[in-house]
């Protein structure tokens, strides 16, 4: 395993994270898995030295953190780990997300958000879920267009303050949000966010024009999330069957299927199967070691259901790409309308 320090803090973290929303229950998202298949996926993941694991209290409606508590308890030493999970969304069993389709449960006030409130009872939640005293990185899931971002600065430097949280970590929201919020914390004299969770990998890259560039500027570590694509640059799915290929995932992430399933898409798979055909690596790997390379990408945060999918990620450590390779695996992209935001 390779660490770096996040962004300019002095936390390291494994260049290969777990995510963790894989692990809840089926009753969330048809494609999740048990506590069981976590138990198998954490453990392994220990032994390659992974030490940073990213969850979020939405995910399952709270049964994620659960269980990534439980598990990191028994595989692995608490002063090692980068514990990381993130407030927001409702956390409520129909509560699916955003960006999902169909009805979605009413949503109480003051349950989601980033007001002083919230934020307060949130860390709480969290904090009892997971079965641990603090949390490393603590991230707000989205940007709160109805709450002052002076109030939700102060909030979270709270948090530091009194040693429930150690780190601050945002994710998905425009650059110019993310400036507003970091700019509030140092006004205040408080804690900044150390990193930026977004969506970024080979079938989506808008996060290239200016929030990365934005977080290289100012000393942030960036971590991708679905650095696989939700599964869809594995190659398995198929162009002219939406529900095909794959395991579960390819067949029922729907979020998948309205994010990644154009044409132009597939045209990157495509040439991403050519090239890893040529060096001899799965899709996977290849992709992974792409992203690995990216100039401010800190750690990517793989959402492995089977321990030898995260083997296929260690393993693209491993690999350097030429500037052909990349070339290669870059020349089909066609930029995307921006998703993921609130
Ligand atoms: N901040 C946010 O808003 C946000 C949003 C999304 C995700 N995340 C974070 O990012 C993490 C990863 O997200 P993700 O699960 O969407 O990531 P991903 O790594 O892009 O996709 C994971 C899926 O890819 C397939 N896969 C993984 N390794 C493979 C391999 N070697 N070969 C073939 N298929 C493979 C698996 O599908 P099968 O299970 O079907 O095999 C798996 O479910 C999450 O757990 C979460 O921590 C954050």
């Amino acid at each position: 395993m390779k660490y770096v320090n996040l962004g300019a803090s002095g936390l390291k973290v494994s260049r290969i994270a777990l995510g963790m929303m894989t692990f809840g229950s089926a009753e969330w998202r048809p494609w999740i898995r048990d506590e069981a298949t976590a138990r198998e996926v954490v453990k392994r993941a220990v032994e390659l030295g992974v030490n940073t694991f990213d969850t979020a209290d939405m995910y399952s409606a709270g049964l994620s953190e659960e269980i990534t508590g439980r598990v990191l308890r028994e595989f692995a030493r608490r002063e090692e780990i980068v514990v990381a999970t993130k407030v927001f969304f409702p956390v409520m069993k129909g509560y699916q997300g955003n960006n999902a389709r169909g009805p979605q449960p009413v949503v109480p006030p003051n349950v989601s958000g980033l007001s002083r409130k919230h934020i307060v009872e949130a860390v709480d939640a969290s904090l009892k879920r997971l079965g641990m005293d603090y949390i490393d990185l603590y991230q707000i899931h989205r940007f709160d267009k109805a709450t002052p971002v002076e109030e939700t600065m102060e909030a979270l430097d709270s948090l530091v303050r009194a040693g429930k949280v150690r780190y601050l970590g945002a994710s998905s929201m425009w650059t110019w949000q993310f400036a507003k919020m970091q700019r509030a914390a140092e006004r205040a004299g408080g804690a900044r966010f150390t990193s930026m969770q977004d969506h970024y990998n080979l079938a989506y890259r808008e996060e290239e024009r200016e929030m990365i560039p934005y977080c290289r500027d100012t000393g942030v570590g960036v971590m991708p999330w679905s650095p696989l694509a939700r599964g869809f640059l594995a190659g398995n799915r198929k162009r002219e069957d939406m529900q095909g290929g794959g395991d579960s995932r390819a067949a029922t992430d729907e979020q998948a299927q309205k994010y990644y399933y154009r044409d132009a898409d597939f045209d990157v798979v495509e040439a991403l199967t050519a090239r890893a055909k040529l060096l001899g690596l799965s899709n996977a790997t290849l992709a992974y070691a792409w992203l690995l390379q990216r100039p401010g990408v800190s750690s990517i945060l793989v959402g492995a259901s089977k321990a030898w999918q995260l083997e296929e990620a260690v393993k693209a450590l491993e690999v350097t790409l030429t500037a052909e390779d990349a070339a290669a695996l870059e020349a089909p992209y066609q930029p995307h309308a921006v998703m993921g935001h609130t």
